[in-house]
């Protein structure tokens, strides 16, 4: 069923005045896709069943995946969690308002239906002035999961929330564009030392430097024991996936580039388009190695080049990562080629959404 769907430009000077509407849809149990730090939200009432009901249908997820609840003070916490680890306390005025989420007991009027029958649910309180002034408007916790149809790469630009949500939810709020670009990390604070369920901004160094350690759920770690379950149902599912079939390469330098060099040709000639991700650092190369190819010379337009930046500034590269790959879909690539980086600091996140992007098309070379 197509819904009326209220798009609301947001102008800074007047942010307020138009958040009203959108805050007391909210109250009254509709849908309203919101702009956060990370990525796009699609909100509703979390303590309302039915509300969280129009989440799922909008996205078409399945319901056993929890939802995360977003707060705009510390004092709604209380209204959500039961105990509280000091640690975790500790990390929360550290890291809130943030791209981080605790996972934490819950109390008992927070439904199943947002903590996908779990015991914990997942709170975050957003850096954005947007978001936040939503939440405190609309009196209420705010489910959000990323506002992408579900399987899609989460909307960083409002473009691609239109795209996949006009017509299906109440009212999308466009804030402009999510700087962050990735989702929040997930930590489990409900036992004696944090643990990341879901890698993001705030890393485990950043984690481990406040409160003495972290660890990372071993299902994260140990991609190749299909017996660990990931403790965040969310990392289950296939996601944040393009249409095009992603493989990421990591490695030595020039052997990334040349791996590049010979699937470029071998595509355009087989007819097809191709999507390169990679580093200012490597352009210059490869630039110089296609630069006399016949081959590429004749079939050039069905090569998209996409800059990530340095290969020292990953901020820039977690920014355009899922821009980027709804992009290259845009323009038709059949092939996405990602020069990879290694795991350490924001790398661990950005490596952990390329191997769902890329469904375990991940090369060391
Ligand atoms: O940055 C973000 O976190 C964005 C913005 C909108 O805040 N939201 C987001 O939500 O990414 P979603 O639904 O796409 O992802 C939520 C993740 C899933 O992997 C889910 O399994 C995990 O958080 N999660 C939520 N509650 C949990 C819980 N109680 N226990 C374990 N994992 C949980
Ligand atoms: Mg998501």
């Amino acid at each position: 069923m197509r819904k009326e769907t209220l798009i609301i430009k947001i102008d800074p000077e007047i942010m307020e005045e138009q958040l009203v509407v959108a805050g007391k849809m909210l109250a009254a149990g509709k849908t309203v896709a919101f702009p956060t730090e990370t990525v796009y939200g699609l909100g509703a009432n979390a303590l309302s069943e039915s509300a969280v009901d129009a989440i799922y249908e909008a996205k078409g997820r399945p319901s056993d995946n929890p939802l995360i609840v977003h707060i705009a003070r510390l004092d709604m916490l209380g209204e959500l969690a039961g105990e509280v680890k000091p640690y975790a306390k500790i990390l929360m005025e550290a890291f809130w308002p943030g791209p981080i989420t605790f996972v934490v007991k819950k109390k008992d009027h927070v439904p199943y239906k947002v903590t996908g029958g779990l015991e914990t649910v997942g709170v975050r309180m957003p850096n954005h002035p947007v978001a936040l002034k939503l939440i405190e408007l609309s009196g209420v916790p705010v489910a959000a999961p990323s506002a992408n149809l579900s399987g899609k790469p989460s909307p960083t630009d409002v473009k691609y929330v239109l795209k996949d949500m006009n017509g299906r939810v109440d009212c999308i709020v466009d804030g402009g564009d999510s700087h962050v670009g990735l989702e929040s990390t997930v930590l489990d604070v409900t036992g004696e030392v944090p643990v990341i369920l879901r890698p993001g901004k705030i890393t485990r160094e950043m984690i481990a430097k406040c409160v003495g350690g972290c660890e990372v759920d071993p299902a994260l770690v140990d991609k190749s024991r299909q017996d660990l379950v990931p403790k965040s149902p969310g990392m289950k599912y296939r996601h944040y996936a393009p249409d095009a079939e992603v493989s990421v390469y990591s490695g030595d330098i020039m052997a990334v580039i040349r791996t590049f060099y010979g699937r470029i040709i071998e595509v355009v000639e087989s007819g097809g388009s191709i999507g390169i991700m990679f580093f200012e650092e490597d352009a210059l190369v490869l630039e110089r190695l296609l630069e006399d190819d016949a081959v590429y010379k004749r079939h050039r337009e069905k090569v998209h080049f996409m800059k990530e930046g340095s290969s020292k500034d990953l901020d820039t590269f977690a920014r355009n990562l899922f821009k980027d790959l709804r992009k290259l879909d845009e323009l038709g690539a059949d092939i996405v080629l990602v020069h990879g980086v290694s795991e350490n600091e924001l790398g661990h996140a950005i490596m952990n959404r390329l191997d769902k992007a890329s469904e375990g098309r991940v090369f060391k070379i």
